[in-house]
């Protein structure tokens, strides 16, 4: 029996991307497996049905594609009951968000769905090429610097004419994780003199090496802000104290901040206060990526633009939709990766070893049980 992978149209408000492109189809199709996708399911990313049926894949209504599937890929999981035409034990792939959404996992475990959670993917060499958390964020840092010096009413390079010199934009991110170095080599890229800071001392060096200026609290004891799988972990009162001390006085002189400060598991870290804010030019503005996770800017409201203090406060609930066709590109190639590192060339089908470090830390469920560690011990 040929393997079968049906790829979903997203259902979530606001999503855009697909978790195949033609270039994916065309290379699981090399593997050995058929493709069936929804229809429509690329069109908010710019990709035609056409352009899936040239790949080799089939296109048919959601019920068509299920059928008899082996694999579904999706961007953000799918509920047991839109998916009800799949036979049990399917495996559904996609970021499932399993923190977020226990109620369904253990729904989809009643319904003999395998789930398996992208975003739970290792921080490990072999696992890097499947990583959709860094595929995503990366470009996520780049438009959130693009959408900031939009929104600010100035400009960012340096410019030396006839009439006067217009200085540059200064530049502040906050959180040097993968989305923060975008941002900064962004914001360089524009010509903005940019400064960046991070819990994590190891991202100093980071930060030099792009040629911004690293904003650092100094002399607070025994923090490097290094938690597991190079993940920030939380700050004691006293570094939280320093670094806001050192935050206020620098950012009342900057005209755009971005933000990206997460840290796993919990709420966004709280890294500008209402009264920062009103301490910042009129017309400035302040990305806040971390606004989908509780926010690290006091007033930011996901999907609207804020104006507090004359600041304008931005962000997005998913950055990420809003470039669909690269970030669909990335997350279809992250599924890919993931696909061809577990596939059995002989028996032409997908392989998830028991034993295997990545199978076992992105399994939610199996067999009618939730089995992740995580979910299963509270
Ligand atoms: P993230 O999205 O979890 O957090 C963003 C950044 O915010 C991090 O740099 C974090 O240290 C920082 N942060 C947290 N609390 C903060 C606070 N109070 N003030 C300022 N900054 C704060 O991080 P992301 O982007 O997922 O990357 C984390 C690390 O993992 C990085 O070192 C990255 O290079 C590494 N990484 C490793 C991979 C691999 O080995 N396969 C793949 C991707 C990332």
């Amino acid at each position: 029996m040929t393997y079968r992978i049906a790829v979903l149209g997203e259902r979530a408000d606001g999503e855009r991307r697909v978790a195949a492109t033609p270039e994916t189809v065309r290379k699981l199709i090399a593997l050995g497996a058929q493709l069936a996708v929804e229809s429509g399911a690329g069109a908010q990313a710019a990709i035609s049905d056409q352009s899936y049926v040239d790949a080799g894949a089939g296109i048919g209504s959601r019920a068509e594609v299920l059928s008899g599937a082996d694999l579904i890929l999706t961007v953000q999981g799918a509920d047991p009951t839109s998916i009800a035409e799949a036979r049990s034990g399917v495996r559904l792939m996609g970021a499932l968000d399993p923190h977020g959404q226990r109620a369904r996992v253990s729904a989809l475990a009643e319904a003999g769905i395998e789930a398996l959670a992208m975003e739970l993917i290792p921080r490990i060499t072999r696992a890097q090429s499947m990583d959709i958390l860094s595929s995503q964020s990366n470009l996520a840092g780049y438009k959130a610097v693009i959408d900031a010096a939009s929104a600010y009413g100035r400009v960012f390079p340096m410019m030396m004419t006839a009439a006067g010199t217009v200085p540059a934009a200064r530049v502040f991110v906050m959180g040097v994780g993968v989305a923060g170095l975008q941002a900064i080599a962004t914001a360089r890229r524009l010509g903005a003199q940019v400064s960046a800071t991070d819990v994590r001392a190891a991202t100093k060096e980071q930060i030099e090496s792009l040629g911004a200026k690293a904003i650092f609290v100094e002399k607070v004891a025994g923090i490097t802000g290094e938690g597991k799988g190079g993940y920030a972990s939380e700050m004691s009162d006293e570094y939280r104290a320093a670094q806001a001390e050192l935050v206020s006085g620098h950012i009342a002189k900057q005209d755009i901040v971005i933000t990206t400060a997460l840290i796993p598991g919990r709420p966004a870290p709280r890294l500008i206060t209402d009264a920062q804010v009103a301490t910042m030019k009129p017309g400035s503005v302040i990305f806040d990526l971390a606004v989908a996770q509780g926010g690290n800017v006091e007033g930011s409201v996901a999907d609207q633009v804020v104006v507090r203090h004359g600041v304008t406060l931005l962000g997005y609930r998913n950055v990420p939709a809003h470039l669909a066709t690269e970030s669909s590109a990335l997350f279809a190639r992250n599924l890919y990766n993931f696909i061809a590192a577990f596939w059995d060339k002989d028996a032409k089908t997908l392989q998830l070893p028991d034993d295997d470090e990545i199978v076992r830390a992105i399994r939610l469920t199996r067999d009618g049980q939730v089995v992740h560690p995580v979910l299963t011990n509270g």
